[in-house]
């Protein structure tokens, strides 16, 4: 079962993140973000096993800011499941539960940094060579995007601008 956070998942989502990051940061960047005018709550989805929060993932508003013009777009971070339940398809329902949700919900195109062997499944493709390019160091094989319409990925290119938040995550 999926579903968006309520107020009561909370503590359930920090310790989600922080059991399957094992450190902090991600759980305290996702309070941070909920803060934060990028916070998306319909798009701060939790995994359900029976009434236990077992995995979660966040999309949050981002820009990918060109010369001349800024594109809309999603950043999918972080996604987390508990140790014990991951390898059963959770991360990857969690995933395809939230793009078909930023679609119905009229976003058009998501950035990720992930694992290269994961993404491309749901159709992310490097960022890269499309010229949009990320404010930090990050191999080019683990910054993707994806567009949740055709052609949506036509003519954006530029720096992605992530909040402040994410600027405190790595330690
Ligand atoms: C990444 C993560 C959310 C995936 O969740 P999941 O429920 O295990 O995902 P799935 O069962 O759908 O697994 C799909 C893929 O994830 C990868 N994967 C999952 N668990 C993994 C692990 N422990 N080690 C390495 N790869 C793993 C595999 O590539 C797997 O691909 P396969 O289908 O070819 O085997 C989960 O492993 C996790 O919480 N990891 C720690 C936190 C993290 O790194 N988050 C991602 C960065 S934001």
């Amino acid at each position: 079962m999926i579903r968006p956070e309520r107020r009561e998942d909370q503590p359930a989502v920090f310790q989600v993140n922080l059991e399957a990051f094992g450190r902090p940061n991600e759980a305290l960047l996702v309070d941070a973000l909920r803060r934060s005018p990028t916070f998306l709550p319909e798009l701060s989805l939790v995994a359900l096993d029976g009434s236990r929060v077992v995995g979660h993932i966040l999309f949050t508003a981002v820009e990918v800011k060109g010369t001349t013009r800024s594109h809309p777009a999603l950043a999918l971070a972080p996604m987390a499941v508990l140790p014990a339940f991951q390898r059963r398809g959770i991360g990857s329902s969690l995933v395809r539960r939230g793009l078909d949700d930023a679609r119905a919900l009229g976003h058009a195109v998501v950035i990720v940094v992930g694992h290269p062997a994961f993404y491309p499944r749901f159709g992310f493709v490097p960022a890269k060579p499309l010229d949009i390019r990320a404010p930090f160091e990050v191999s080019s094989a683990a910054f993707m995007a994806l567009e949740l319409r055709p052609d949506a990925l036509r003519g954006v290119r530029g720096e992605v601008r992530y909040p402040p938040e994410f600027a405190d995550v790595e330690g």
